[in-house]
């Protein structure tokens, strides 16, 4: 690594549609316990994107968000990619769309990757070798996961939705999280636990196998990251992939029966050491590659000036598959900075509406299949898709550009 300091996450920010859905009302609905949801799945609300918020628009608001709350000059930038599996072109890739509404340089990396929601934690870790190998040359990379998880209306994965973007800024001495390069447990298999083909935009799932390829993935990610991490300080907090809380309440008992505890024991630990980072999707969702990170983004939000100084474990699951156990070194002065970010900013009270179930059953029927043509769709939104011209070319409205 030659003279090249710490690396990894130097701030974070996030953006949700501007509706959620109350999981309460959604039980009514569809004649379900409230607390199969509430207790059962761990969500109590979930983001709903409208037809002007899609993964770009998304992905720039989160992005303009972490310039700005960061201090960080467009000009900083020599690396973008987006992690999502809610791609809008087989081609052009979201991150193109967010380079130009950013004004990033031209001399820049810019990419989008997938791999279900492991999207944004390979952009993450190729940023973090990119910063390793001295290409970056001071230069901090833009990493942006951004999706919108649906299932069909009435399916047993409608209440796990959830709409969503998290933006990091990657780079040397970072004043968040210090990453340990080079030191991950990985795992790989080919599953057919959650797919979407190409003319789809619910996904299709096999909930209950998914749910074992992911535990299965985490004892096979941490094991062989035990044996990269050998001797290391005890991780005090762990994040993982919440495609919804309860999920991570099973990845913990899992995680726990590699180190030796029983469930009893796990259970309790969980309340120390994972619930903390569930806030915020508990209002969000799902948010398949962000997921993760809004989890990193709650733990910080609260608790950031305990763990200064501390070591914490974050696992990604991508369905298909693909998983990463990895850690980090919470920064010193990470309060300062997690203060200054305002991270719950977009879910503060009034920040969003509510919607009621024929809202929201409307907004997916408008939203089923082709996007909309230019002319149809209206926003206030800084960024926000304003549909597709007669070229099939999608247009956006740039905060950025009507501002300035
Ligand atoms: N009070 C309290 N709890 C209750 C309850 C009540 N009245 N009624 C039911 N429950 C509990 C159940 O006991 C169950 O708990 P356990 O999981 O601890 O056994 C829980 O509520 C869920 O109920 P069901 O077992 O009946 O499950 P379901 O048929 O409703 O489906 C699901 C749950 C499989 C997660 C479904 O929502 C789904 O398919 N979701 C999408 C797929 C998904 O999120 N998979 C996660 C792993 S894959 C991944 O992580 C990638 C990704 O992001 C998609």
């Amino acid at each position: 690594m030659g003279s090249i300091e710490a690396i990894g996450i130097d701030a974070i920010t996030f953006s949700v549609p501007r509706s959620y859905l109350d999981l309460g009302d959604l039980a009514v609905a569809r004649g379900v316990a409230a607390d199969k949801y509430r207790l059962g799945l761990g969500v109590s609300q979930m983001a709903i994107a409208a037809a002007d918020e899609d993964p770009v628009a998304l992905a720039a608001g989160a992005g303009s968000r972490l310039l700005a709350a960061s201090g960080r000059d467009p000009s900083e930038i020599g690396f973008c990619a987006v992690g999502t599996e809610t791609a809008v072109d087989h081609s052009k890739p979201v991150s193109s769309y967010v380079h130009g509404l950013l004004g990033l340089p031209s001399r820049c990396r810019v990419f989008e990757t997938k791999h279900a929601c492991f999207g944004a934690t390979a952009a993450l870790l190729s940023a973090t070798e990119w910063i390793a190998s001295g290409a970056a040359r001071g230069r901090a990379a833009l990493i942006i996961a951004s999706d919108i998880a649906r299932y069909e209306i009435g399916s047993p994965g409608e209440p796990t939705q959830g709409a969503g973007a998290v933006a990091m800024l990657v780079s040397e001495r970072p004043r968040l999280l210090e990453l340990e390069v080079g030191r991950t447990g990985s795992f790989a298999r080919d599953v057919h636990d959650f797919w979407r083909p190409l003319h789809r935009k619910d996904a299709l799932v096999d909930g209950k196998f998914s749910v074992e390829c992911y535990l299965d993935a985490l004892g096979h990610a941490y094991r062989d990251w035990q044996e990269q991490a050998a001797g290391g300080e005890p991780l005090v907090r762990t994040c993982y992939h919440v495609p919804y809380g309860k999920m991570a309440h099973k990845a913990h008992r899992v995680r726990s029966s590699v180190d030796g505890l029983d469930e009893a024991a796990a259970d309790r630990d969980f309340e120390l050491t994972v619930a903390p980072s569930l806030r915020f999707a508990s209002q969000v969702g799902n948010i398949y590659a962000g997921s993760l990170y809004l989890a990193l983004a709650s733990l910080l939000h609260a608790e950031a000036a305990a763990l200064e100084g501390r070591r914490i474990g974050l696992f990604s699951y991508g369905s298909g598959c693909a998983a990463e156990f990895f850690a980090g070194r919470v920064a010193a002065g990470a309060a300062a900075m997690v203060a200054r970010l305002d991270l719950g900013a977009p879910l503060a009270p009034g920040a969003r509406a509510r919607l009621t179930i024929p809202a929201y059953e409307a907004l997916r029927r408008d939203d089923a299949s082709a996007d909309r043509r230019a002319s149809e769709v209206s926003s206030e939104r800084p960024f926000a898709f304003l549909g597709v011209d007669p070229a099939e070319r999608r247009r956006y409205m740039s905060g950025i550009l009507r501002d300035g």
